[in-house]
């Protein structure tokens, strides 16, 4: 039965597990198959056809385990990917898009913060989206250069990653930003130490509940919920960062199982 088939979510390693623990909280019935890409971290500094060449490789892996719906758990790859993955497959595709949108709508001081990779900065599809939503909005994007490999080595607390979000947030409180969208699904693993420079008038947004939502309706929309009741399974897949993968997983209220694959 397709809908008792797993939701397949990758990322260009651990960053997509934030978008995972949404998932897993809106659809608690819901097998899921993760591949955590962490050899080719970071995406965000390849070029488009590469990031295509590797949301390809990943989308494969995940088909051949037999997902129903993919999420591009990853700004960069969905920035870049998901246009040409949704042309080339034949099963659905959640993606996240930097949470533009809200940011803009809501702003008072009309002026927002964008803190992304250079390979969703630089997209056509980050160029449509913030077009269309921030006309009359100042916005201050900034390319977190270095934050995904620090996250990935675990160094969520370190003085590099404090020096480089000091760098990379101070001047965005200049134009007065009362919102701050975080492009990359890393980051929210950051918001603590993120809060702490911006202080509290700064609403930080990201992806992931929205991004979850957006899974439940689709899969409602293609008959594909799975009805049956069970304790589902939670398989994750990563070709090189185990021990820092498995403590990003600690707080989970679910049962995981992270294996070791060569992909
Ligand atoms: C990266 O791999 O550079 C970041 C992934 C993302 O954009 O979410």
């Amino acid at each position: 039965m397709k809908n008792q088939q797993a939701i397949g979510l990758f990322d260009s390693g651990i960053g997509g597990t934030s978008i995972w623990k949404e998932v897993v909280k809106i659809l608690p019935n819901e097998h899921t198959i993760y591949l955590a890409d962490s050899k080719n971290a970071p995406y965000g500094q390849k070029t488009s056809d590469q990031i295509i060449e590797l949301s390809v490789k990943n989308t494969e892996l995940l088909i051949s385990k037999g997902c129903k719906l993919i999420i591009v758990a990853c700004n960069t790859a969905t920035t870049n990917a998901i246009d040409y993955l949704r042309s080339h497959y034949n099963i659905p595709f959640i993606g996240i898009e930097p949470a533009i949108k809200p940011a803009a709508l809501f702003s008072k001081t009309e002026a927002i913060g964008i803190l992304a990779t250079k390979g969703t900065l630089t997209s056509k599809l980050f160029e449509k989206t913030a077009n269309e939503y921030t006309k009359n909005i100042t916005t201050i994007e900034q390319d977190g250069e270095g934050l995904v490999e620090l996250i990935e080595d675990g160094k969520l607390n370190s003085p590099e990653t404090q020096q480089l979000l000091t760098n990379y947030l101070s001047p965005m409180l200049q134009f007065n930003i009362d919102h701050l969208v975080l492009g990359c699904t890393h980051y929210p693993y950051l918001i603590p130490q993120i809060k702490e420079i911006v202080g509290p008038l700064v609403h930080i947004i990201d992806s992931g509940e929205a991004a979850a939502r957006q899974t439940k309706a689709v899969l409602e929309k293609h008959h594909l919920l799975n009805d049956v009741l069970n304790e589902p399974t939670h398989q994750f897949y990563t070709n090189t960062k185990k021990l820092v993968l498995e403590n990003m997983l600690k707080s989970a209220k679910a049962n995981v199982l992270v294996n070791e694959l060569d992909f």
